[in-house]
């Protein structure tokens, strides 16, 4: 079947844009391209045109995920198996994909609403990325951007459609309080996707956190300075997870969601894996900051 091999971009809708500036920047060190008055703020982090577009509106929500195919033929033939599963995807107009910057591009939403969209060709700038703060740059390349966490009102159905629709296979699962997390992966990151019941103040459909890697574990340990210093608010202190051994901090952005800001995840090899159930989430740390 035709599967998609990467998370490739992520768009949000923001009320506060400046209140994001130091996550962005002082925080992440992700790069602005250049814009005009009220236009969206489109971010790089590695080499591509960008990864993250901010559209300053009246929601904070998830606006769009973007998932990557390696090849042209790749993309049609997904187009395809979409059709016949009968799911309503649409090819998208030039002035969409050129704000995107990708060469093909598809869009349609999963059961829960949430828009998500298939694309070849994000455009490799020929600029290289300035980051904003002295950081080694982050885990992209071909495990593309890092994962998300959406929650769903019936994750069967969820991992059914993004299973069969996509391609992912299944990393593991994790239950613990009120939480039921399937980990989803599309390449050797340990998952690019996973889902959970709606818990933890996130709603069907909603993003619950994304996550970026970070090449270097001193830029996550000085990122967790910068957060206490700046006051931005954690949700989870610095601590490992048990299924992909991500070290990571969790900071909560003015939309409500969170950012996870990690290094060193485990990878995966589909010719050994076995899928594993988890009944905590970490080894040891990411204890919840009260609010
Ligand atoms: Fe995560």
């Amino acid at each position: 079947m035709a599967s998609v091999t990467r998370l490739g971009y992520i768009g949000l809708n923001v009320i506060d844009l400046a209140a994001w500036e130091p996550i962005l920047f002082q925080v992440l060190g992700l790069e602005a391209r250049a814009r005009a008055p009220g236009a969206p703020l489109q971010l790089r982090m590695d080499e591509r045109h960008h990864r993250f577009t901010l559209y300053p509106g009246k929601t904070d929500s998830l606006a769009y995920v973007g998932w990557e195919v390696d090849t042209r033929d790749d993309f049609f033939a997904l187009y395809d198996q979409l059709k016949r599963n009968g799911v309503n995807v649409v090819l998208a107009d030039g002035a969409t994909r050129r704000e995107r910057a990708v060469m093909e591009l598809m869009q349609f939403l999963d059961p829960d609403g949430a828009r998500q969209e298939v694309f070849f060709g994000g455009v490799e700038d020929n600029a290289p990325f300035r980051p904003s703060r002295a950081i080694s740059g982050y885990r992209t390349g071909e495990q593309g951007l890092g994962h998300v966490l959406l929650a769903a009102a019936n994750p069967e159905a969820s991992i059914a459609f993004y299973r069969d629709n996509l391609g992912f296979r299944l990393s593991d699962y994790i239950h613990w309080d009120d939480a039921q997390a399937t980990f989803l992966h599309c390449n050797a990151r340990h998952h690019s996707l996973a889902l959970m019941n709606p818990c933890f103040g996130s709603g069907p459909g909603e993003l619950n956190h994304f996550m970026v890697q970070a090449k270097s574990i001193d830029d996550v340990g000085r990122g967790y300075d910068l957060v206490q210093q700046l006051g931005i608010p954690l949700i989870l202190t610095l601590g490992k997870h048990t299924n992909d051994q991500m070290t990571s901090f969790y900071m909560i952005t003015p939309a409500g969601f969170a950012i996870e800001y990690g290094y060193g995840g485990r990878e995966i090899d589909d010719s050994d894996w076995e899928v594993k159930f988890y009944n905590a989430p970490k080894i040891w740390g990411h204890n919840l900051v009260p609010r």
